[in-house]
């Protein structure tokens, strides 16, 4: 298979490494991140046309300091290292760095920086930016070939390079969005200095991915849990374009879901070349949760359910040589470089059987980030709202009912969550939000409905806004919003007869309720 042109990134423990590789990939090159300790033959099989040294905690003198080995050095590869990634650098080729003896000479935070713009790396950029600062240590001294290009008041070498060798260093974090000039400066890298052309398109991976998935497969048989949410949804469509009907998606119906979900992504994916299977688990799922009050009790048993209907299905359905899995690349970098292909315990769809066995597991978005896989989903034809769809949590609206759950709650938690939706989108406030929904308290309260006293359940609404869902903020949403989303719901659900705003962030609470 032709490949794309490749950026190696270097992991040196840094907090932005993912964020390094979406910014490149943004720029339409393709990336892969590796541990900093990845060998000469492994670096020289991967082929780089680039190399970027993430940031990291340490400090080079200090004990455990990660290292690469220095013969990279002799490749012929441009290299850009970034504050630690910049220091180690400048280390190992022969200079030296110190820790800042005064506090003001140690940098945090929004810092204005001077760039000397006849470097590749900052041409065409003003001469004075933000740039963000993280760093106890500096460069003391330039390894030879090497000079300062940019510098700010506490630190003369905020940027050093050698553009004979092609390698340059900054001190400050040009992934993050508090450098202004961050993403030029990449791109200069990426383009100017490594001679990227921009080859990783979607629609490129696309037809890379099926013709590889394609030799793969031969005449086998894939099966794949299809949940509704983006990554399996888009998982079927890539596979259903390789394998066609040799590939079936098992759809289970849990009763769970929001207003209308499982008769949509039946008509969507009925209509596509694969062998769907909708099972009704409905009945199941609610007697195994009847009465049951607790959270983490009501996650385990739809947790080990999916798993019972599943394995049922698949033994029906004859044999399989694949299983298809929809992880992505955070989750692969995450799990310290994706050496294995290991079963997800907190997998979308509630975890997967153990012990129904397959001769391989397929994971076609194992390389992808989130946004390039609602990418790769529209060029795949899927519908939008499928590809913008916000998460939704595997055991559904069962942890969005305090305590037990029952046919009736279900019912008026999809109505409510149903118009919020809709005035979510009335009033042009969907994209302000991460994931927003309503919640079903078990609060009793008194209310007055026309003459008569009402004594009813009270609908929490939560709207929040997050990068990475590990902290998360409440929104500001307009009062009209949230006054037409209350009256309608007190007047169009019966048995509810308040609503309320959640205004907590997570943390102290989480985005669910349980
Ligand atoms: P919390 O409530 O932990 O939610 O702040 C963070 C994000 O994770 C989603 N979530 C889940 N997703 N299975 C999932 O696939 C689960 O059991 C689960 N619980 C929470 C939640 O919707 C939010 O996006």
């Amino acid at each position: 298979m032709d490949r794309n042109q490749r950026i190696l990134i270097l992991d040196f423990g840094g907090q932005y490494n993912q964020l390094i590789a979406r910014r490149v990939r943004e720029h339409h090159v393709y990336c892969e991140v590796h541990p900093c300790a990845m060998t000469l033959p492994e670096i020289r099989a991967f082929d780089p046309i680039g190399i970027i040294f993430t940031g990291g905690p340490h400090s080079v003198y200090g004990p455990g300091a990660p290292t690469a080995d220095p013969a990279l050095f002799s490749l012929g590869i441009p290299v850009l290292g970034i504050c630690y990634g910049c220091q180690f650098m400048a280390h190992a080729l022969g200079g030296s760095v110190e820790p800042a003896q005064s506090a003001s000479a140690r940098e945090y935070g929004k810092t204005p920086t001077f760039f000397d713009t006849d470097c590749a790396l900052f041409e065409g950029l003003p001469e004075q930016s933000v740039t963000w600062m993280s760093h106890g240590d500096y460069i003391a001294r330039l390894p030879e070939g090497f000079a300062c290009t940019a510098r700010s008041a506490a630190c003369p070498s905020a940027a050093v390079a050698d553009e004979t060798r092609r390698f340059y260093g900054v001190q400050f974090h040009p992934e993050v969005n508090h450098t202004e000039q961050g993403r030029a400066i990449l791109k200069n890298f990426l383009f100017d200095v490594c001679g990227a052309r921009g080859d990783w398109t979607m629609e490129d991976f696309r037809e890379k991915s099926v013709r590889s998935l394609r030799e793969k497969i031969g005449n086998g048989r894939v099966l794949l849990a299809l949940s509704g949410g983006v990554d399996s949804a888009v998982c079927a469509a890539l596979l259903s374009e390789a394998v066609g009907t040799r590939l079936t998606c098992v759809f289970v119906d849990h009763g769970l879901m929001r207003k209308d979900e499982g008769d949509r992504i039946e008509a969507v994916f009925s209509g596509k070349d694969l062998h769907f299977v909708r099972v009704d688990a409905r009945r199941r799922f609610l007697k195994k949760l009847s009465g049951v009050r607790k959270p983490e009790e009501k996650r385990k048993i739809i947790g080990a359910e999916f798993i019972r209907v599943f394995e049922e299905e698949s033994a029906s359905l004859g044999t399989m040589e694949f299983l298809a899995q929809g992880t992505i690349y955070p989750d692969v970098i995450e799990s310290g470089g994706g050496k294995a292909a290991v079963i997800k315990s907190h997998h979308n769809v509630g975890g997967l059987p153990r012990d129904v066995r397959f001769r391989e597991i397929v994971e076609p978005l194992r390389l992808l980030f989130k946004d390039e896989v609602r990418d790769l989903g529209r060029t795949l034809g899927l519908p939008e709202d499928l590809v913008t769809r916000q998460p939704f949590p595997g055991p559904g609206l069962a942890v969005r009912i305090i305590g037990n759950v029952t046919e009736k709650k279900l019912a008026m938690l999809r109505e409510a969550d149903a118009i919020f939706r809709e005035e979510m989108a009335a009033f042009g406030q969907a994209g302000a939000a991460s994931q927003y929904f309503a919640a079903l308290t078990n609060l009793r309260s008194v209310g007055v409905m026309g003459d008569g006293r009402s004594y009813d359940l009270a609908i929490v609404l939560r709207a929040v806004r997050t990068e990475d869902f590990m902290t998360a903020d409440w929104v500001r949403l307009p009062y009209e919003l949230l006054d037409r989303a209350s009256s309608r719901i007190v007047n169009e659900v019966p048995g509810v007869n308040r609503v309320l705003y959640d205004i907590t962030s997570k943390p102290p609470a989480t985005v669910e309720l349980e």
